[in-house]
């Protein structure tokens, strides 16, 4: 009806123009009834998304005269200027974008003009809505700070989003955009977000949540197509923190030590809780739960564990103390709790070396009086040594050692762990021998095996050995040899012996004695060990020149021990050598020899060693002699008893020769002798032959010999009475021609 009112306000214009005009009529806009196209913009409406440049009417009018119109188009003082109009065609061009949601209609003056009169009109054209606006929220971003204890579907915000469009492209529905599942939700009418029935909030999870919310419209054409349009904004939710959490330790495992040294009082470990709900901690309070025996406490406030008692009286060597970490609320109540074990460990400090007792306490020399060669595997129980270690487990364990001289002694056991009785054994009897030791000194040595500090301790074992007769008397040699010589007066000193006896006192005195079949000639001083000849004794080297007989060396005891003498009597050249006879005669065959010989006593060589020589001959180249055996020979030349004969001038072959058997003795000895000697020619018979043969078969020739030498002594014997009766004939006729024995000392 508006519409109404506006049009007819331009046709009483043009009435009064026709009544008061001249026979001129206006121009005039087609009408074309409410269903049809108008000429004048009348009830035309147009959507805000009509691009610029768009033709969108036409003006239709025409001239009662027939004239051509003109058209115009004007707009109200201030307004902008949306449409153009090309005068002759009427056609309106859109020249300025449109927005509904500024401006959702147009006043514009119409006109058309004959050239004459001019007719305007004022249309309004309506702007239709097109959906091109977005909604825009009115509350967000946002932040909000929600309790974390805040129920389970309950709403925290109210998200509002407005869309200026119309209709359907004006309204809005809410969404999350979220990629994983959110803890909240939104109603997606009315915008509010809620927590998700059966999710809550935790602050010690997440302390901010971050939810962007879209808020779309529901679409609307543009352009000519359909379009939905939104936006996004993000709400910042804080989580406020509420008392929800327990205290909790911090730095657990927790391992304290309680060492020997550790004193009541000290300090043995420090436990740390923090309540769990950081944003608005409460103070903690420490208490033992259990496990700490009585012997530790805790200061509620600092949570420092402290010793009450001193180590030594720990009945453990682990504790396992349940701490409490209370929340202390406002009003001084303990709330919320957290619980952790502590361990404490009772350590030994390898603080006691191994220590040696006897039986007053610690001791570091034992002492002890025994006889030497004590049985082999005998204890010496006259020792009372215990060894101890205080500490315990490896820093008590400890090796022991004997260390003295060579391996007499060996000491059981050998480890250790805490405390042993201390034995000590006989390992070699032989060596405690107080003959070579009178005490012997031990260190007793024990050192820690497995500790870094290796403790130690000694001590010195004394053992004092005390003397057994256990050493007979001991000769200095096995035998004894001795050289006397013959003739020595009755007394003489022929040898001494030592025998010695290391035992001590009257073990190890010794007394000498001989015994034995050698020994009669001799004497033994007990004491002193000389050997002496029987005072009335006479050596006799050609008697007897080697003596042997045992001498014995006895300690009071009667143990004993023998050695052997041998004495030999040294011979004296005190014989000369001898003749048979001091008046030879002989015959000697030509080509034979004649053979001398003396004797002499002595019983040694050289003293009856006896060289021969020729003193005297007449004439004195005829014979040799050997100087060892005493042969006589002819010289060479002489073969036969021809030359002989033509040497002596005569037809007697007979020579008188002196001879001298010398000994080779110091000082030396001779004899003399003559030796007549009467030569006679070879007689070649096989006699002869038979004894020169024999000379390759001593047997033979010993029986012969026998034979011989029994035929030559009857011989002899019936010569020599003949020759006694003969001298005794020629005794007075031929004193001047006898021959005298001679007996003289050679000076050497
Ligand atoms: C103008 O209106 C008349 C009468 O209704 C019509 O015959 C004519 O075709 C229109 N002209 C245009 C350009 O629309
Ligand atoms: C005006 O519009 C009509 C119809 O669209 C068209 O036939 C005519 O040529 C236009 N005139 C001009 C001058 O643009
Ligand atoms: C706990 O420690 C604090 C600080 O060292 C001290 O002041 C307080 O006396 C201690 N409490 C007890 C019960 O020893
Ligand atoms: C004996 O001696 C003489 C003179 O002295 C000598 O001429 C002669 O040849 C000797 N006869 C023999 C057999 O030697």
């Amino acid at each position: 009806m508006k519409n109404v009112k506006f049009l007819h306000l331009p046709l009483l214009l043009v009435l009064v123009h026709v009544c008061f005009a001249k026979a001129d009529f206006a121009p005039y806009f087609y009408d074309n009834g409410p269903y049809s196209h108008n000429g004048n913009l009348a009830l035309f409406s147009l959507s805000e998304d009509t691009a610029v440049g768009t033709q969108i009417y036409c003006l239709n009018g025409t001239d009662p005269e027939g004239q051509e119109v003109r058209y115009g188009l004007a707009f109200e003082p201030g307004s902008k200027e949306y449409f153009r109009v090309d005068p002759k065609s009427g056609n309106i061009t859109l020249v300025e974008k449109l927005d509904r949601e500024k401006q959702d209609s147009v006043e514009v003056l119409v006109s058309i003009t004959d050239g004459r009169s001019k007719v305007v009109e004022k249309v309004t054209i309506f702007v239709m809505d097109a959906n091109d606006e977005r909604p825009e929220f009115q509350n967000m971003p946002a932040i909000v700070d929600v309790l974390e204890t805040t129920a389970s579907g309950s709403s925290i915000f109210k998200v509002q989003a407005v869309d200026r469009d119309t209709g359907s492209g004006g309204s809005v529905t809410y969404y999350l955009q979220n990629a994983q599942p959110s803890l909240f939700a939104i109603d997606r009418h009315s915008g509010v977000l809620r927590i998700k029935p059966g999710e809550m909030l935790d602050y010690e999870k997440s302390k901010t949540h971050f939810v962007t919310v879209i808020a779309k419209d529901g679409g609307g054409n543009f352009n000519g197509k359909e379009q939905f349009l939104s936006s996004s904004a993000t709400l910042t939710i804080n989580v406020i923190d509420a008392q929800d959490t327990p205290p909790s330790f911090i730095g657990i495992p927790y391992f304290g030590y309680v060492y020997e040294v550790s004193a009541p009082g000290s300090e043995i470990y420090t436990v740390v809780a923090k309540d769990g709900d950081v944003g608005n901690p409460n103070p903690i309070s420490y208490s033992f739960d259990e496990g700490d025996d009585g012997v530790f406490s805790v200061n509620e406030t600092t949570g420092v564990i402290t010793l009450l008692t001193h180590p030594m009286y720990l009945k453990r060597e682990i504790f396992n103390i349940k701490v409490r970490a209370s929340e202390v609320g406002p009003d001084g109540s303990l709330m919320d709790y957290g619980v952790t074990t502590v361990v404490i460990r009772v350590v030994d400090l390898n603080n006691n070396p191994p220590t040696f007792y006897g039986e007053k306490g610690p001791q570091n020399i034992f002492e002890l009086t025994m006889y030497e060669h004590p049985p082999e595997g005998e204890i010496l129980r006259g020792l009372k040594i215990t060894v101890n270690d205080s500490d315990q487990g490896a820093n008590a364990k400890f090796n022991l050692r004997l260390i003295g001289p060579g391996r007499m002694l060996r000491v059981v056991p050998q480890t250790v762990l805490n405390e042993a009785q201390v034995t000590i054994l006989v390992e070699d009897s032989a060596a405690m021998d107080y003959e070579k030791h009178h005490f012997l000194t031990y260190k007793l040595l024990a050192v820690e095996i497995d500790t870094p500090e290796r403790f130690s301790a000694t001590a010195d074992i004394v053992i004092h050995l005390l003397d057994t007769n256990d050493n007979a008397p001991k000769f200095s040699s096995d035998y004894y040899i001795a050289r006397i010589p013959e003739n020595s007066p009755g007394g003489s000193n022929v040898v001494s012996v030592t025998a010695t006896d290391p035992d001590s006192g009257l073990w190890g005195e010794v007394k000498y004695s001989i015994y034995g079949s050698g020994a009669d000639l001799f004497l033994i001083q007990p004491t002193s060990g000389i050997i002496y000849t029987q005072p009335w004794a006479n050596l006799d080297a050609e008697v007897r020149s080697k003596y042997n007989f045992y001498v014995k060396a006895e300690d009071t005891e009667g143990k004993y021990s023998l050695a052997e003498v041998f004495v030999t009597v040294l011979d004296l050249n005190d014989h000369p050598p001898e003749f048979n006879e001091n008046f030879l005669e002989k015959t000697m065959i030509i080509g034979a020899p004649v053979k001398i010989e003396a004797v002499d006593d002595d019983a040694e060589e050289p003293n009856n060693v006896i060289e021969y020589s020729i003193m005297k001959a007449d004439p004195d180249n005829i014979f040799d002699i050997n100087s060892d055996t005493g042969e006589i020979m002819l010289k060479s030349y002489i073969k036969s008893i021809d030359i002989v004969q033509n040497i002596t001038k005569q037809k007697d072959c007979t020579w008188s020769l002196v001879v001298q058997a010398r000994d080779r003795g110091q000082p030396s000895f001779s004899t003399t002798a003559v030796v007549k000697i009467d030569i006679s020619e070879a007689i070649k018979s096989r006699f002869f032959s038979y004894f020169l043969g024999l000379r390759k078969r001593p047997g033979a020739v010993f029986g012969i010999c026998l034979t011989v030498v029994s035929f030559a002594i009857s011989l002899t014997i019936f010569i020599s009475t003949l020759m006694y009766w003969n001298s005794v004939k020629k005794s007075r006729i031929q004193s001047q021609g006898k021959i005298r024995k001679i007996t003289r000392r050679v000076v050497p």
